[in-house]
């Protein structure tokens, strides 16, 4: 049995689903506001429980082999947060694991995960893998650059599908392996009873390390016209995205993330998607 945690999620519920599709036996753990009813529908066996209470996942991982966790409370309200979610509720679901004797988990990071990040997402990502890597379960850590579906989604392609300026924080010439969230679920499930995916740590980006500025250019060249865009300073205002979205978007515009996506894609059997089809396959016209 494998336990989902996150699974009402957008990721976690794009892995739920393809679990499912396998005839897998899959858990998941949901609140009691979150709707989950189709994941039931599709034959998931829903366990109530938080990541904020602990004997709700000493109970839910009973009988469990394997979790995938997705679990974020970033797009969520106070009183999940960082603190109780990502840091406290992630170290009471590695005690339940160990007590269950669970067998693996795969836990879901991020590349830009560092423990002396200044980005208290970052940095609590990072923590949390740490302490799973010393827990003495069998763990693997996913680690995906930026998805493409989220960030370009909202910087580039709203706008620029709307007409309206794409507004990006810095220079916008910052290249990162902008990935799709459906080949980062293709990745969670492929590690799942896969001895290739045991006590690893699997960074995970797409083909290409591609910038905002890029993006903007693809869209430019799949709509045949031009996309006005402009950047901001960090930590000024950019219409429509909250604070922790700047924040993100800042910390992207620090570095360049590289990566050389191709053997492990190959090893995981995962087709990686390009930004342009991607961006191509929101533009219908653009495909004929
Ligand atoms: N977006 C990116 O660019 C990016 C890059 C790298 C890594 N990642 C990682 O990829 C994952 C994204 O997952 P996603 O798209 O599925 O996230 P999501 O759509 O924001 O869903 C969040 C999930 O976490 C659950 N959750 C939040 N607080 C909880 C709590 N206290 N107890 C139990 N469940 C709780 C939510 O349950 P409810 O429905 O009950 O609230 C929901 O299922 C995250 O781990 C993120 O860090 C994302």
């Amino acid at each position: 049995m494998i336990l989902v945690v996150g699974a009402t999620g957008s990721l976690g519920g794009t892995i739920a689903r393809g679990l499912a599709a396998q005839g897998r036996n899959v858990r998941i753990l949901v609140r009691p506001g979150s709707n989950y009813q189709p994941l039931v529908k599709l034959g998931c066996q829903a366990v109530m429980g938080d990541l904020k209470e602990p004997a709700s996942l000493r109970a839910a991982c009973a009988g469990i082999d394997t979790i995938v966790t997705t679990a974020i409370s970033v797009t969520r309200m106070p009183p999940d947060t960082i603190e109780t979610v990502e840091l406290a509720g992630y170290a009471s679901l590695i005690d339940a694991a160990r007590t269950a004797g669970v067998r693996h988990v795969i836990y879901t990071s991020a590349l830009m995960g560092d423990t002396r990040s200044p980005i208290p997402f970052a940095a609590a990502k990072a923590l949390t893998a740490e302490r799973l890597q010393a827990s003495g379960l069998t763990w693997t850590v996913l680690a995906p650059d930026a998805f493409m579906d989220v960030w370009l989604a909202m910087v580039v392609a709203a706008p620029a599908l709307q007409g309206r300026e794409v507004v990006y924080v810095g220079g916008g010439s910052r290249v990162h392996q902008f990935v799709h969230s459906k080949d980062v679920a293709a990745f969670a499930i492929a590690c799942v009873d896969n001895p290739a995916a045991l006590n690893r740590f699997i960074p995970i980006g797409g083909p290409a390390a591609i910038s905002f500025r890029d993006a903007v250019a693809t869209f430019e060249r799949i709509l045949g016209r031009p996309v006005p865009q402009r950047g901001v300073a960090p930590g000024g205002p950019v219409p429509g995205l909250p604070p922790t979205v700047l924040e993100m978007l800042a910390g992207f515009d620090a570095f360049d993330s590289r990566l050389d996506t191709a053997p492990l894609a190959a090893e995981f059997g995962v087709d990686l998607t390009s930004v342009e089809a991607w961006a191509e396959g929101l533009v219908p016209a653009a495909a004929s």
